[in-house]
């Protein structure tokens, strides 16, 4: 039997990951994977039942019963909250911020990755995050390390905000993504690190048509 194709893309916020994950998706015609939605649901779950983000237990409850999935097209993914739609919801500010404490948490780490495995059950994926070369498919076919400056990734995240019609001054972005940075990289349960076996893409200079390409190129020599 030929293995499923799964391409497991990794890097920091801001790199370029979603935009090259559905990219991919779509020209191959995989079905693409937001790990992040996954984590920035399980926060909005926590926010709205007016848990803290300290309070951990709660944390871990909402991780292991809260009912996730994506659905639809890569270009028009829904993300869905024990039947909410909640695709707007997670890309707010608190949401952002309250993602990354929750994917500090091993045992909220643990039912995601069971989650993201039980989503790719049905075929070919591209899943984009931090862990997924590394955790939650170490034998992908294909794993992409996605990097760029952070002055880029904050020009991208500042300019995604003010289409969805916030506008936030380019400092303010580049001091969040530092922030999570550190907590996405410092933290014990499977930080962002990059699969010894990963293939290093630098984004900073390059168009979305040249990163498809290259990526493109790479895939083909691994198919
Ligand atoms: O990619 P994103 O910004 O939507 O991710 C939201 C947060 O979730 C981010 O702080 C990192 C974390 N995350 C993670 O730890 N592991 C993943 N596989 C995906 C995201």
């Amino acid at each position: 039997m030929v293995k499923k194709m799964t391409i497991a893309i990794d890097g920091p916020s801001g790199s370029g990951k979603s935009t090259l994950g559905k990219a991919l998706a779509q020209r191959l015609g995989l079905l693409y994977i937001d790990s992040g939605a996954v984590y920035r649901a399980i926060a909005c779950k926590v926010i709205d039942s007016g848990a803290s983000m300290e309070d951990r237990p709660a944390i871990i409850d909402a991780a292991r019963k809260g009912n996730i999935s994506l659905e639809g097209p890569p270009d028009r993914l829904t993300v869905l909250l024990d039947g909410r739609d909640v695709t707007q919801r997670i890309r707010l500010p608190d949401a952002t911020s309250a993602s990354s404490i929750v994917a500090a948490i091993p045992e909220v780490r643990d039912a995601v990755v069971e989650k993201l495995r039980r989503m790719s059950d049905a075929g070919a994926v591209v899943m984009d995050g931090r862990d997924i070369g590394t955790r939650v498919f170490p034998d992908a076919r294909v794993k992409l390390f996605l990097d760029a400056s952070l002055e880029a990734r904050a020009r991208r995240r500042s300019q995604e905000e003010s289409e969805r019609g916030r506008l936030v001054a380019i400092e303010e972005v580049e001091r969040e993504i530092a922030e999570r940075d550190s907590r996405d990289t410092g933290r014990a349960a499977t930080p962002l690190v990059m699969a010894s076996d990963a293939i290093l893409i630098d984004t900073t200079e390059l168009t979305v048509e040249a990163l498809l390409e290259h990526a493109l190129e790479i895939v083909e020599r691994h198919g």
